[in-house]
């Protein structure tokens, strides 16, 4: 195996249609790395088996998903403060045999924002979280970082919208009042799952959402949800889900190889297709 040669793989339950090996594959021969990406089923009882497995096969790092975010972070030797605060890690890499877990959601999370509004001033105003789930505290990680002056967390289930600010500031709204909630607001972003294809329709009216505020959708199968097909109708700006992962896996990319690859055209319409 060649001295750079890097084993990689994301872990998780399922991954079947995980787009990760896709998109790592695509930059490993984009830029002519020696290397590996493989996915590594693996149910909860059986994580621990499978990452020892894997590193004495030599598996220099990983991805992390669902449902393992959160538990794997006890087979961690050190964390990043970004996961140790948000409570999960989605990438790891192995060096001088210890373990490193860090989280790249909540960066991919506002560098897509950026990249897709370069004038966009996280300053301007409040921002609201539709959902509490696991991708909504990356989120909410994301935004306190970028000192967004008011974070309201509206979720279905009050106590998990309480667990995230209780660890990351802002208010609890209560799911029922999310219309009230978006007045004034200058970024509205969907974490939920509803409007993602194959789930219910998320119902969240428009009408008093100012006309420049931001609406972002993290759901991005399909790329256009019902939202953002709103949002553009009158007016809003968007952003897509897609940037969020290609840009989560740019980060995770940088951490193995130490370069930071172009999210580029073609990479999008293929993990698109
Ligand atoms: N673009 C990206 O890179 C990216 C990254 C991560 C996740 N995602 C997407 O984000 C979505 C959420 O992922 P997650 O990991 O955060 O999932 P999760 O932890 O299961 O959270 C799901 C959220 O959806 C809410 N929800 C589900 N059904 C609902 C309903 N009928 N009415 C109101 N709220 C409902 C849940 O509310 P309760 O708390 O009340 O159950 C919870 O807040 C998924 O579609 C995922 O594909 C995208």
């Amino acid at each position: 195996m060649a001295h750079n040669y890097k084993k990689l793989a994301i872990l998780g339950h399922p991954v079947q249609h995980s787009k990760s090996p896709l998109i790592h594959k695509y930059w490993i021969k984009k830029y002519g790395l020696d290397g590996q990406y493989d996915a590594v089923d693996s149910p909860p009882d059986t994580l621990e088996r499978t990452l020892r497995r894997c590193l004495k096969e030599d598996y220099n790092g990983f991805n992390v998903t669902l449902p393992h975010k959160h538990s794997i972070r006890s087979y961690c030797d050190f964390f990043d403060t970004t996961s140790h605060e948000i409570g999960a890690v989605n990438t790891l890499h192995l060096k001088d045999h210890k373990l490193y877990g860090s989280n790249t959601d909540a960066y991919g999370f506002s560098k897509n924002l950026e990249m897709s509004h370069p004038d966009f001033e996280w300053g301007a105003g409040p921002a609201v979280v539709l959902g509490a789930g696991g991708a909504a505290r990356a989120v909410a990680y994301a935004l306190k970082d970028k000192n967004v002056p008011v974070i309201k967390i509206c979720n279905r289930t009050l106590s998990k919208a309480g667990n995230i600010v209780a660890d990351m500031g802002g208010s609890v709204m209560p799911w029922e009042e999310r219309t009230e909630a978006i007045k004034e607001c200058n970024l509205l972003i969907n974490t939920t799952l509803l409007g993602m294809e194959g789930q219910s329709l998320l119902e969240m009216p428009l009408e008093t959402l100012p006309s420049h505020a931001t609406v972002y959708d993290i759901v991005y199968a399909p790329l256009i949800t019902p939202l953002l097909q709103e949002a553009q109708a009158r007016g809003n700006p968007i952003v897509t889900g897609i940037g969020m992962l290609l840009y989560q896996a740019q980060q995770a990319f940088k951490t193995w190889y130490g370069i930071v690859p172009e999210v580029d055209n073609l990479l999008i319409q293929k993990v698109l297709a």
